[in-house]
């Protein structure tokens, strides 16, 4: 039977990438979004919900009924540096809490590599990797069966994907190099269906020269 996926910020590069690869599956998208979102064509006939993260009623509403969520929200760039407080760990926190009311019990996290230091160029925007590790601090104290992917910088690359292998590793073993947001997206919902990914922070970053392997295989190791 399709399970439901909910995903919010899907209007996002990587989190309409997340609903593509949900509908690749078989299984059904929820598109989490704010009132002015743009969606991508392909994603337009896809079960939508417009709210406002702060809007507890409104996001329990949205979460009603879903298998799992994955959070692809982030802060866009801004001149208001308070964003990233806003969004990567309060937004955080309140999706968390409303998985909590509803009962949405498995919840996949899109932080980043670096999250929670404070000495990186990346917090010029607002300390943007101190209030991801908070986001992410959320979902670590809450009953949830939850998985953090961090990843390296991200890029819009489609090409070659399929020969381009995972490093895949524990929290803070990595700080530099870049991967797909497509591979991201895939990396997330195999999470969703690698049990030993839940209570598990996984750093991924790729390379053309790594042999590709199953998430379930990288930490099994
Ligand atoms: N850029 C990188 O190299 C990099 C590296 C590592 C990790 N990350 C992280 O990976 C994640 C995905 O990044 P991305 O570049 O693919 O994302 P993105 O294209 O910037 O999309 C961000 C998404 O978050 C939503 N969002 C922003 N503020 C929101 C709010 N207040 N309430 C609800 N939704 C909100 C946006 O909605 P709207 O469309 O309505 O604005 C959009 O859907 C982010 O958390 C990002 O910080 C990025």
């Amino acid at each position: 039977m399709p399970r439901t996926i909910a995903i919010s910020g899907a209007s996002g590069k990587t989190g309409y990438r997340v609903a593509e690869e949900v509908l690749q599956a078989g299984d059904q998208p929820r598109l989490l979004l704010q009132e002015h979102s743009l969606v991508p064509e392909q994603l337009q006939g896809c079960d939508q919900h417009r709210l406002r993260l702060g809007d507890a009623a409104a996001l329990d509403a949205a979460l009603q009924g879903v298998d799992a969520l994955v959070i692809a929200t982030g802060a866009r760039p801004s001149i208001d540096l308070t964003t990233p407080l806003r969004v990567d760990a309060w937004g955080v926190e309140q999706q968390v809490r409303s998985c909590e009311r509803v009962g949405v019990q498995r919840v996949v996290l899109v932080s980043s590599l670096c999250a929670g230091r404070w000495l990186h160029p990346l917090n010029l925007f607002g300390l943007i990797l101190v209030w991801k590790r908070l986001g992410e601090q959320a979902l670590e104290r809450s009953r949830l069966e939850w998985t953090v992917i961090r990843p390296g910088g991200l890029s819009e690359r489609e090409e070659q994907l399929e020969q381009e292998g995972i490093r895949y590793s524990g929290a803070d073993q990595q700080d530099s190099a870049s991967i797909p947001r497509r591979l991201v997206a895939r990396c997330c919902l195999e999470a969703l269906n690698t049990p030993a990914s839940i209570g598990q922070i996984i750093e991924i970053t790729s390379s053309c020269d790594l042999e590709p392997i199953a998430m379930a295989q990288a930490l099994a190791r």
